[in-house]
């Protein structure tokens, strides 16, 4: 199945820790702190479910959260973590067949959308904005390289990494994606941003206005 992470599920942490320390984790714990209480929170494409944790150290009850994940060996991990008394509903599904007839308070893609080509990552961003409230909150955390110094090497280590995800046939994309487009066309705000790894990592806070 395309951009499924199955057989490196059990290894992805220690390969995310290994090239990027805890930048990876950094970045999405940034954005949590704007989970308020009672969220319903949809995470697509969690991996191995530490955010869930992370979350759970913020809020230990109260919330609703479905997490969607395509890969089962991910989802198994995930369900294995402590989540307090939050409602977490695990669902092994890809986002393209997910349908969900309540909208959600804040939406988490995590390093989602670098695994999808732009004509598929398009598609994805226009289904996920359905299913966010307006003022809804989007938690947004992926590779960028849109700010100076160092462009060499984030191209290199993106290429790199393509490359890798390439030869193991897990991820369909050989660039990432522009979804700041979408975002502006779609008149979001963005509320934060903060930038890891020399700027190669950006996690951003973006509101529903409309
Ligand atoms: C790069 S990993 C990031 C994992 C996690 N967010 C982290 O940072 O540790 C991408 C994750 O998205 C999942 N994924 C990829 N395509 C997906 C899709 N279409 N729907 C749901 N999950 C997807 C993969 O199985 C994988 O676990």
């Amino acid at each position: 199945m395309l951009n499924n992470y199955d057989n490196i599920a059990k290894y992805y942490d220690f390969l995310s820790r290994a090239v990027f320390f805890k930048s990876q984790v950094n970045a999405q714990t940034y954005a949590l702190k704007r989970i308020a209480k009672h969220s319903h929170i949809l995470i697509v494409g969690g991996g191995t479910g530490w955010i869930l944790e992370e979350i759970t150290k913020i809020h230990s009850s109260g919330l609703s959260i479905v997490y969607l994940e395509i890969s089962l060996k991910m989802i198994e991990l995930s369900m294995a973590r402590d989540c307090g008394a939050n409602e977490v509903v695990f669902v092994n599904e890809g986002i393209e067949d997910f349908s969900a007839l309540e909208r959600f308070d804040i939406i988490c893609t995590p390093f989602l959308f670098d695994n999808f080509s732009q004509q598929r990552a398009d598609l994805i961003w226009v289904k996920l904005n359905g299913m966010l409230r307006t003022s809804g909150l989007w938690l947004f955390t992926d590779f960028n390289l849109e700010r100076q110094g160092g462009k060499w090497w984030k191209q290199f280590l993106l290429k790199s990494m393509y490359a890798f995800f390439k030869l193991l046939k897990i991820v369909e994309a050989s660039a990432l994606p522009d979804t700041k487009s979408n975002f502006e066309q779609f008149n979001y705000l963005k509320l934060e941003e903060r930038h890891f790894y020399g700027s190669f990592i950006q996690s951003a806070i973006y509101q529903k206005y409309l």
